[in-house]
């Protein structure tokens, strides 16, 4: 099998790049990314991309159609990936989560391609009051990168698809440990809180509801969109991928991750604005489709995994959320330092023509 990843140098990517290594040996991977967070390496001796066949440095508003032949499967993982970023770059959200990715998907199809994964997200419920969101249920997308996941799906769900097996993951909020760990997720987040200062800071009053998943089992299910019988779901799916269980209200977060490291603090913030981004998930359709594949990772076993990796980075930064763990702060110093421009392409003093080049590792 044939697989190009786009965004394979960020979070899921290194994690994912191992798990498909695992499971499909034989596979010929090659990842194309813009290596905005390429630097970002977290605890790893060995850098992610050797788990591939082949690295393109690129960007998806170029992407080359010749890339397209012969592969078996895309995955397109490559976006603006949360809120903050999507209310800077808010054009360019559009741009590069939509606009690019729908034209990825679009020219894939019409090459042969026969499958084609995209990474979603369950932020499209928004603020979803009165139960669990259903696929069927209303979308209530109320940021810039929530509605570009949504555009992106209805595009992929109108394309001409005869021969080819499309899967939207709308995935909960991942969790844990990868070779290019981010901090701005809510997990994450708390237990560098109480590794670096034994205090957690809520920054909401605790109450909003969100539905997590462990990055491992984020892979497991992009191993399954790739395989997946189309007579079960359909030739186009949009599926919430997570576990029911894991929909906690973030409050019980952080007392969970209190309970893991021993003297920790939490403070909610009673005073602050409701948060208006919060829903449960109803994630049975998974369930069904995807008996093999369901999420393994317990709650417990994600936050051991944090704190083991933090630890063995020696992590100690109380100021962690104004650093290069934070995505939204890495493109900010980018553009500071005029590496990339406003409308994030590499100027040409870091990388000629935009930064479209091609490493071979391996064979
Ligand atoms: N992390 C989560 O909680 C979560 C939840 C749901 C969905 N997702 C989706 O999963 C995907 C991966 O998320 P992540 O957490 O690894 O994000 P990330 O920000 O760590 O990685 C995104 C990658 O995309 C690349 N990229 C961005 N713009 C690009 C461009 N113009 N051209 C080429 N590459 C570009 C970046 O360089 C980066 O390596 C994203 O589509 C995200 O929206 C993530």
């Amino acid at each position: 099998m044939k697989i190009l990843i786009t965004g394979n140098m960020g979070y899921i990517g290194p994690v994912l790049s191992r798990h498909l290594r695992k499971v499909m040996p034989d596979a010929y991977v090659i990842g194309y990314d813009s290596a905005y967070f390429g630097h970002c390496l977290t605890g790893t001796s060995v850098a992610p991309e050797l788990h591939l066949n082949e690295q393109i440095f690129g960007d998806v508003r170029d992407f080359p159609d010749r890339l397209l032949q012969g592969l078996d499967a895309v995955i397109e993982l490559a976006a603006i990936s949360n809120d903050p970023m999507g209310v800077k770059f808010e054009q360019v959200t559009g741009e590069i989560n939509y606009g690019a990715c729908a034209s990825i998907a679009e020219k894939a199809v019409r090459a042969g391609v026969k499958r084609v994964v995209f990474a979603s997200s369950c932020s499209m419920y928004g603020f979803a009051e009165g139960g669990p969101r259903k696929e069927t249920d209303a979308l209530n997308p109320l940021t810039a990168y929530a509605r570009s996941k949504v555009a992106t799906e209805q595009s992929l769900a109108k394309l001409d698809r005869d021969a080819a097996v499309l899967t939207s993951l709308r995935f909960s909020t991942a969790c844990g440990m990868s070779d290019r760990l981010r901090l701005d997720l809510v997990l994450n987040d708390f237990v560098a809180c109480a590794v670096a200062t034994g205090e957690i800071t809520v920054l909401s009053d605790g109450t909003p509801w969100r539905p997590l998943i462990e990055v491992r089992d984020m892979a497991r299910a992009i191993e399954w969109a790739l395989m997946r019988d189309p007579a079960q779901g359909g030739r186009y799916l949009a599926v919430n991928v997570g576990a029911d269980h894991w929909n906690y209200q973030v409050k019980d977060l952080a007392e969970a991750v209190a309970q893991s490291v021993p003297g920790t603090k939490v403070n909610i913030n009673l005073a602050a604005p409701p948060d208006k981004r919060s829903y449960r998930v109803d994630f049975s359709l998974y369930r069904r489709l995807a008996p093999d594949h369901q999420p393994q990772v317990t709650l417990q076993q994600a936050i051991d995994g944090l704190i083991d990796g933090l630890r063995r980075m020696n992590f100690r930064d109380a100021q962690f959320r104004s650093s290069q763990a934070m995505r939204l702060k890495v493109l900010e110093a980018h553009i500071a330092e005029q590496r990339l421009d406003e409308q994030l392409r590499w100027q040409a003093a870091v990388a000629p023509g935009g930064g479209a080049g091609a490493a071979k590792a391996g064979g």
